[in-house]
């Protein structure tokens, strides 16, 4: 049984590493496919009490990348956004008892978190670790890695700055390549996936033998 078919309930002592961040005129847009725009963003400093960099993670899950590489880098910010509210409190806890102080999380939709509220150029790395891949064609609008995601990515990251995306699915990376051909920013091809720990998915996957395609992309300087 996936034991996260289980209630999950969230140690108070863990709330403290939940932000609330107001998304709901966004939200409110998104839905009627009206465009979202950049509104008052959000300090990093003041989540994180501190100036050192950030990275930002895209739909965690168990949040297994997010704590092995904030218990190793305790100089950098991770800031994690995940849309199911269950995960968000078991990365919680688990960073609460990891006893883990660079890490604060986000129950949101990362892309129109990224579009609404992270500054220009405020980000080292971007990380998207096996995201859903829809692969019915009627939903492959859903994929979250596409050409306006990837603009914003490159308008977030700092010249020089990173964004790490991996997947088991070669369809999806076809589709990258494609929407990546398209966006209207050129990022350098890099192989420096930085000090990446295995997530929860790609266990799963390497377990049952699938591929892993690990994509790199840099700002330019
Ligand atoms: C297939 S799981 C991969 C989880 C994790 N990255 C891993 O590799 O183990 C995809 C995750 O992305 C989350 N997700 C999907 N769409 C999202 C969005 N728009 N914003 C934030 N998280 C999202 C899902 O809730 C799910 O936890």
């Amino acid at each position: 049984m996936n034991r996260y078919k289980k209630r999950v309930v969230l140690d108070p002592k863990a709330k403290a590493f939940i932000m609330e961040v107001d998304l709901l005129p966004e939200q409110a847009l998104m839905r009627q496919n009206r465009p979202v725009a950049l509104r008052e963003p959000v300090s990093f400093e003041t989540f994180f009490q501190n100036s050192n960099p950030v990275e930002l993670e895209l739909g965690f899950g168990t949040g297994r990348f997010i704590t092995e590489f904030s218990r190793t880098h305790p100089q950098v910010n991770l800031f994690g956004v995940e849309i199911t509210r269950k995960m968000v409190y078991v990365a919680a806890n688990k960073l609460f008892q990891a006893g883990l102080r660079n890490v604060r999380l986000l129950h949101a939709d990362g892309e129109v978190f990224l579009k609404a509220k992270v500054a220009d150029q405020c980000l080292q790395r971007v990380h998207v670790y096996f995201p859903d891949p829809w692969v019915k064609k009627r939903h492959i609008k859903r994929r979250i890695v596409n050409r306006v995601f990837l603009d914003q990515v490159f308008r977030v990251l700092v010249p020089g700055g990173r964004f790490n995306f991996f997947t088991d699915h070669a369809d999806y990376v076809d589709y990258f390549l494609e929407e990546r051909k398209n966006c209207s920013v050129s990022f350098q091809e890099d192989s420096d996936i930085g000090d990446y720990v295995p997530t929860s998915y790609e266990e799963k996957w390497v377990r049952q033998g699938k591929p892993i395609f690990r994509t790199v992309l840099r700002k330019p300087e």
